[in-house]
């Protein structure tokens, strides 16, 4: 069964099988570029990569709303569970777990993760993460935030991986230059760049690193926000 991967802009993307749907990093009513209102979201859990507030994003609103779970690491998780009362799946690095939807990976990324519960104001959120996403048949790694690290070749090396999401926006987390590393490492079917753009720190043009991927013989495109890819 082939997998639609729909972009929300920043590090937001929709996974949807047959009748199911989780998103993942739902930065959207902070960002002005994202298109799809937290309203609109209609998804069976939420997966949150780090603490990060562009990442976090409308995640207790969704969830309060849709009583849908939140995955995410044991610490944010603890966090969502006991302070705002949310449903959630505490998972960490290395693990997964299988729900009726399919199945999540917790990949390691090399980053930040303190939840931001006001300005400079910071608790602990444990160590940041990425996902290997299974719905179907078909396979997305979506890296987080995260710098190039070795580790990248390994999660290439032992999965098919048919869709990957890479930072390329540098100065918080890989480059251009080292996505497409991280790229050719992966290895997979196709890959599409993420935080960029978003705001002025992470500017970057995109078409710079999708002329360099197919350049390299790799498959990429650069999502519009907003659009859908089905991931055969
Ligand atoms: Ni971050
Ligand atoms: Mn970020």
């Amino acid at each position: 069964m082939s997998m639609q991967l729909t972009y929300h802009g920043h590090s937001c993307f929709e996974v949807r099988s047959g009748d199911y749907a989780i998103l993942i990093d739902p930065y959207l009513s902070g960002n002005k570029m994202a298109t799809l209102s937290p309203d609109d979201v209609q998804v069976d859990a939420i997966l949150v990569t780090h603490g990060h507030q562009d990442h976090v994003g409308d995640t207790v609103a969704i969830a309060r709303r849709l009583k849908c779970p939140v995955i995410a690491n044991y610490e944010i998780s603890m966090y969502f569970a006991y302070k705002k009362q949310l449903k959630v799946k505490p998972m960490h690095i290395g693990g997964a777990i299988q729900l009726p939807w399919g199945k999540v990976k917790m990949t390691p990324a090399l980053h930040g993760s303190a939840l931001e519960i006001g300005e400079g104001e910071f608790v602990d959120g444990g160590l940041p993460g990425g996902y290997l996403v299974t719905m179907g048949d078909r396979t997305f790694y979506h890296a987080g935030d995260t710098a190039l690290f070795s580790d990248i070749k390994l999660i290439g090396e032992l999965n098919d991986i048919h869709a990957a999401a890479l930072p390329i926006g540098d100065r918080f987390t890989m480059g251009i230059d080292d996505a497409i590393i991280a790229a050719k490492w992966l290895g997979a079917t196709l890959h599409v760049p993420m935080h960029y753009n978003t705001f002025s720190q992470i500017e970057q043009d995109p078409q710079v690193w999708l002329k360099k991927a197919r350049d390299q013989g790799l498959q990429a495109e650069v999502m519009e926000i907003g659009q859908t890819l089905t991931i055969q």
